[in-house]
Formats: structure tokens, C-alpha cells, sequence
């Protein structure tokens, strides 16, 4: 493995997290869709890769998460399970794959472990997902738990807003969080809640918590990749910092190869093939520039 970090060559597990946490270190996770994006987050030293249902948002077109399906995980993780290496590679259980009965849920985290290569699934909600965990973490499957603002729940709650703000509410999201950790899953992502019960959660369990508008004190900071690299559309949510300008610098670049074609300066005689003096001698064509004789810019 090439490319590994010197100071972090080990790869990830979903046990070595909880060991993660104990030792005090804060770790990366990003979402990734496709094998450049997985290869170069990997390579990066991102400790996790999340095949998330973001996907539906940022690759697909969709408004939210609702219609993503399980197939459209499955085309996404095995390409990005082709370019991970050393992160911990998280596949999103897609709203509706763990709704209707827990041995569909099994069947279908079944799927993006064996097929997909997923080390651990993802799914959204608290207490009343603990058998539906249980079963899932007795059948040898990682789970990572999902409370706080879960997007699949948009059409119930009507807009996505922070969660857990009053006492009452803050205290429910304690109590998911404990009883996630009770379940067996393995860590817990805190979507979108007041940073002091992100920090009070993160110190009543001792699997790691992994925060996206969750604030500091989460163990484990994530964001969506194409949100963090400006290759999205849409106001950012407060919590995202924008790393770089994708869109721009797509944008930029596709005008000038357009006014290039447009302008005929590309493509230049250095990017294109010369033919061989003798076909061009039986043609009747003029004596070729031959590839050597022509300046490479
Ligand atoms: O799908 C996703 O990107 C996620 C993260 C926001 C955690 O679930």
C-alpha cells in the first residue's frame, strides 16, 4: 500500500475507533462517491469513508435522500470500495432497505457487506431501531447509529432544523445515544444538535460520537465531501467550511477548453498524431511535420 501516512498506516476497523477514543484522537470522516474522490480521500488519511445517502443530494440530483435505493448504494460503495485502502469504508442504509422487517434489513445489509464490501452499515434512528441493531450486530454486521437530524425523516419533520434544543429533547437524544451504544453499534453520528449535548453525549458513551453540526467536542468530525469541496448547489448549512471552489474551478476550466475549440487553437498540432512521410508521399499529400519535430507546450 503505497500511499499510506507514515504516522497512520493502520488500517481503520470499527473496534480500533472505541481504542481511538480512549487514547483521546480526533478523527476524519468524509462521504465519497466514486473511485477518484475514495482514492484521493484515502490516500489523504481520512480515517473513514462514508458511502453516504447524501449521495441523493450531491451526485444524483435528487432533493433529499427519500428516493435513494439500495442499488444505487450498491454502484457507488463497489466503486469506492475499489479505491479504499486503509479507511474504515461505511456504506448509509437507504431509507425503506431497513423498514419492513428486520430479516429484510439483514438481507439487505447483508448486500453491502458482501457484495459492496462495506465493513460496517449506517442507519438513521434511536431507541426504536434497538432490535432491528441487535439483530443486525448478532448477525456479525457493524452498525453505526444515526440520531439527531435524520434527512430521512424530512417528510415527517417538514424542514431540516437543529435538534435536541429543548431539555426535554435533549435528554431524549442522551438516551437514543446510551441505548445505541447498548445495541452494539459502534459509533454514533450526531447530526445537527446543540455542541453541550454533543459534548455531554460524547462523554456518556464510550464508542465514538462523529459530529457534523454537532460541534468540537464529537470524537470524530464528518462532512459531505462535495459540500466541503464547493462541487454543490444550494446555500451551505452554517456547519460547512468551504476547503475549495470545485464549482468555479470546473466552470473556468470547461469555458476555456470551450473558447480553445472555439478559437481553433486546440487542439494544437503537438496534441494530435502526424502521418507516417510514406502514406502521406502515396497520397499525394504534402511532406508531414513529423511528432519529433513538433514542440511539445
Ligand atoms: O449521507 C450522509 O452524507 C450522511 C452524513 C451526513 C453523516 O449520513
Amino acid at each position: 500500500m503505497p500511499y499510506l501516512q507514515p504516522e497512520r498506516p493502520e488500517k481503520v476497523s470499527a473496534p480500533s475507533l472505541r481504542a481511538s477514543k480512549k487514547r483521546g484522537e480526533r478523527l476524519v470522516c468524509l462521504t465519497a462517491y466514486d473511485y477518484p474522490t475514495a482514492r484521493l480521500v484515502d490516500e489523504a488519511g481520512i480515517d473513514i469513508v462514508l458511502v453516504g445517502d447524501s449521495l441523493g443530494n450531491v451526485v444524483l440530483g435528487y432533493g433529499n435522500t427519500v428516493p435513494v435505493t439500495l442499488d444505487e448504494i450498491m454502484i457507488h460503495l463497489k466503486a469506492v470500495r475499489r479505491a479504499v485502502q486503509r479507511a474504515l469504508l461505511v456504506a448509509d442504509m437507504p431509507y425503506g432497505s431497513f423498514h419492513t422487517g428486520a430479516d429484510d434489513a439483514v438481507r439487505n445489509a447483508l448486500r453491502l457487506v458482501k457484495e459492496g464490501g462495506a465493513e460496517a452499515v449506517k442507519l438513521e434512528g434511536g431507541r426504536k431501531r434497538l432490535p432491528l441493531i441487535k439483530r443486525l450486530v448478532d448477525e456479525e454486521i457493524a452498525v453505526m447509529g444515526h440520531i439527531g437530524l435524520t434527512p430521512q425523516s424530512i417528510n415527517k419533520l417538514g424542514a431540516y432544523r437543529v435538534q435536541g434544543k429543548t431539555a426535554a429533547a435533549a435528554r431524549e437524544l442522551l438516551d437514543d445515544a446510551l441505548a445505541l451504544e447498548e445495541a452494539g453499534a459502534f459509533a454514533i453520528v450526531l447530526e445537527v444538535v446543540p455542541r453541550e449535548i454533543a459534548k455531554l453525549i460524547t462523554e456518556s458513551v464510550s464508542i465514538p460520537t462523529i459530529g457534523i453540526g454537532a460541534g468540537v467536542h464529537c470524537d470524530i468530525q464528518v462532512l459531505v465531501l462535495h459540500d466541503m469541496l464547493g462541487l454543490s448547489f444550494g446555500k451551505l448549512a452554517r456547519f460547512v467550511r468551504p476547503y475549495a471552489n470545485l464549482n468555479q474551478t470546473i466552470t473556468d476550466a470547461v469555458s476555456r477548453y470551450a473558447d480553445d475549440v472555439r478559437n481553433g487553437s486546440y487542439p494544437s498540432a503537438a496534441e494530435s498524431y502526424a502521418l507516417p512521410a510514406e502514406a502521406a508521399e502515396e497520397l499525394n499529400l504534402p511532406t508531414p511535420v513529423k511528432d519529433s519535430n513538433i514542440k511539445q507546450s
